[in-house]
C-alpha cells in the first residue's frame, strides 16, 4: 500500500473519529432561572462562599483595571490572542444572574458555560475542578448575593482555528483530570489533615500551579517532577515552589506564611510582580487555618532541599561603599542601597528587601530584576511594604546590565546573566 494514501487514511480516520467524539459529546444547554433572591442562602455559607472566593483569585481575572468588581474585560493574552475575562456577577443578561448551580458546577468542574459551549483553560478550571460540591455551593451563594452589573465584557475572538470553541473537547480529554484529586502519600512528619487541607487549596480553588508549572506546546500544564516547577505569566517568571525552587534559602513554612500574607518574608524578599494581586486580592484574607495549611503544603515539597551558602553581605556592601572603579558598584551603592542596603540604618521606605536573598537574582533569566529595576514596586501587596521607584527614565540599557550583573556577580554570587543588555533592551521597548 502507497505510503501516502496510508497516512492520508489515518488522518481521515482520526479526524473522523474526532469528529464523532464531539458530535457524541456535544453539550447541551442548561435552562436559565430567575436569579435566585439573597434569602435563598444561609449567612454561614455565604460568609464561607466569600474566603472560596478570596482562595480562588476569582476578583484578580475578572476585574479589569478601573472596571466594576467581577464586571469581566480583563484581557488574558494567550499565545492564541487576548482571551477575555467574563461578568459573574448576578446580573440576569450580562452576567451569571440566569445560572442555575447546575450550571454554575458544570461551568467549574468541566469548563462549560450554561448553553453548552467550552470555555477556554485560561480559566483555570483544570484546578477549579478539584473543589468540592459544597464548596461550589458556597461560593455560588457569595457570587449570587452581589451587586449585579449591567455591563457587557467584550467578546473573546480569537483566529481560526482557535475559535472553534468545540475543539477544546479535544484538550480537555487530554488534559482535564476531572473530580476529587487522587489520594496521595502524605510526607512523613507532616501534620496529614493540615497537608491535606493545604494540597486541596493549593491545587484546586488556588491554581498555583496556573502561574508556577511549566506548560506545554498545547498550553497545558506539565505535570509529574515538573508540576509547580516554575512557569511564566505576563513576561515574569513565576519561580518554582517544589524542590527545585531557585530561592537560596528553602522556603520553610514560617516564611511562606508572611510572605502569603503580606508580600514580604525576611529570609527571602518581597513580591514585585504578578504575585502581588494574588496576594493582596487573595491569601491574604484567607482565614489563618487555610494560610498555615497552604504554607505546610508548600514547604512540605521542599522539605528535602538544603539552603545554598551565601556570600558575607556586610562586607560585599561595605566594600562596594569604598569601590569607584565599578560602574555596577557606584550605581548599586548610589541608587539602591539607602533602601536594599542590610548594613545600613533603619528601614525608612517600608520594608528593605535583601537583594542577596531575594530569589530575583538567583533565577536562570534576568527579566524579574530588569522588570524590578525598570517599572519599580507600585502596587505593594499590602500596606506597610512601601513602594520602590522605577528607573526607566534614569538609567540606560547598558547602565542598567551593569548594575544588575554587579549585583548578579557579587552580591548573590552568580555567574552573570549573558546578553543582560539586549534583554533590557527588549523588555524597555515592551513599554512606549
Ligand atoms: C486566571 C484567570 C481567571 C481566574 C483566576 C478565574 N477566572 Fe473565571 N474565567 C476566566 C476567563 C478568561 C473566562 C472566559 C473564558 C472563555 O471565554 O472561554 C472565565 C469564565 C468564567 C465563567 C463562565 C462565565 C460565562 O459567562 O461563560 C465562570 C462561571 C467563571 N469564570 C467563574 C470564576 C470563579 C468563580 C472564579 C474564582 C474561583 C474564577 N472564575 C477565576 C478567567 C479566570
Ligand atoms: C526608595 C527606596 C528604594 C530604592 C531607591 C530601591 N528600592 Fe528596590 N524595593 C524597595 C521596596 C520598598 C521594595 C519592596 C516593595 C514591595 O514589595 O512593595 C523593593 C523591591 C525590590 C525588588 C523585588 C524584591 C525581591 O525581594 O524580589 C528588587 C529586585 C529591587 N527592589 C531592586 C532594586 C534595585 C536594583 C535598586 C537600585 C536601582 C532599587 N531596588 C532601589 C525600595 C527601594
Ligand atoms: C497569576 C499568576 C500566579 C498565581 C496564580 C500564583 N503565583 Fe506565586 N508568583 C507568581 C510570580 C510571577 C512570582 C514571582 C514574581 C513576583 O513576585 O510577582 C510569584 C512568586 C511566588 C513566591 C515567591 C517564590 C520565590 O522563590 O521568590 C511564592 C512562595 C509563591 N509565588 C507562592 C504561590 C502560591 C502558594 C500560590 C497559590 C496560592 C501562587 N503563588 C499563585 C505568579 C503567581
Amino acid at each position: 500500500m502507497n505510503l501516502k494514501k496510508w497516512s492520508a487514511g489515518v488522518a481521515g480516520v482520526a479526524v473522523i473519529a474526532v469528529v464523532v467524539g464531539m458530535a457524541l459529546t456535544s453539550h447541551s444547554t442548561i435552562d436559565p432561572v430567575s436569579p435566585p433572591q439573597a434569602g435563598h442562602f444561609s449567612h454561614d455559607e455565604i460568609a464561607r462562599g466569600q474566603q472560596l472566593y478570596q482562595a480562588g483569585d476569582c476578583a484578580v481575572c475578572h476585574t479589569r483595571p478601573g472596571g466594576k468588581r467581577d464586571a469581566g474585560g480583563l484581557a488574558l493574552n494567550s499565545p492564541m490572542g487576548a482571551i477575555y475575562s467574563t461578568n459573574i456577577t448576578p446580573d440576569p443578561q450580562y452576567g451569571i444572574g440566569g445560572w442555575s448551580f447546575e450550571a454554575f458546577r458544570r461551568a467549574m468542574r468541566e469548563g462549560i458555560d450554561r448553553e453548552g459551549n467550552h470555555l477556554y483553560p485560561a480559566f483555570p478550571y483544570t484546578a477549579y475542578t478539584h473543589v468540592s460540591d459544597g464548596d461550589l455551593k458556597a461560593l455560588y451563594a457569595w457570587l449570587m448575593t452581589r451587586p449585579a452589573v449591567h455591563e457587557a465584557a467584550p467578546e473573546t475572538d480569537l483566529g481560526f482555528p482557535f475559535n472553534i470553541r468545540r475543539g477544546i473537547w479535544l484538550w480537555n480529554q487530554l488534559f482535564l483530570d476531572k473530580g476529587p484529586l487522587p489520594v496521595a502519600r502524605v510526607p512523613e512528619g507532616l501534620d496529614p489533615a493540615r497537608w491535606e487541607r493545604g494540597r486541596y487549596l493549593v491545587e484546586g480553588l488556588g491554581h498555583c500551579s496556573a502561574c508556577h508549572s511549566p506548560r506545554n506546546l498545547l498550553f497545558a500544564e506539565k505535570g509529574g517532577e515538573s508540576h509547580l516547577g516554575g512557569g511564566e505569566v505576563d513576561g515574569w517568571v513565576a519561580p518554582a515552589l517544589n524542590a527545585q525552587s531557585p530561592a537560596p534559602h528553602r522556603w520553610q513554612e514560617e516564611d511562606l506564611y508572611q510572605f502569603l500574607k503580606t508580600g514580604y518574608s525576611p529570609r527571602h524578599g518581597a513580591t514585585a510582580g504578578p504575585m502581588a494581586p494574588v496576594i493582596k486580592e487573595g491569601t491574604s484574607a484567607l482565614a489563618e487555618s487555610d494560610l498555615r495549611a497552604i504554607a505546610t503544603y508548600i514547604a512540605g515539597l521542599q522539605k528535602d532541599r538544603t539552603d545554598r551558602p551565601l556570600l558575607p553581605v556586610k562586607a560585599i556592601e561595605s566594600a562596594t561603599l569604598r569601590s569607584t572603579d565599578s560602574e555596577g558598584a557606584r550605581l548599586y551603592s548610589g541608587a539602591c542601597m539607602a533602601c536594599h542596603a542590610q548594613s545600613l540604618g533603619a528601614d525608612m521606605h517600608g520594608v528593605r528587601p535583601s537583594l542577596q536573598q531575594a530569589t530575583q537574582f538567583h533565577l536562570a533569566t534576568p527579566d524579574n530584576a530588569i522588570r524590578a529595576v525598570l517599572d519599580g514596586v507600585t502596587e505593594p501587596a499590602s500596606d506597610g511594604l512601601g513602594t520602590m521607584p522605577g528607573f526607566r527614565h534614569n538609567m540606560n540599557d547598558s547602565q542598567v546590565a551593569a548594575l544588575l550583573n554587579f549585583i548578579r556577580q557579587q552580591v548573590a554570587g552568580q555567574p552573570t546573566w549573558p546578553d543582560l543588555e539586549q534583554r533590557v533592551r527588549a523588555i524597555r521597548a515592551e513599554r512606549h
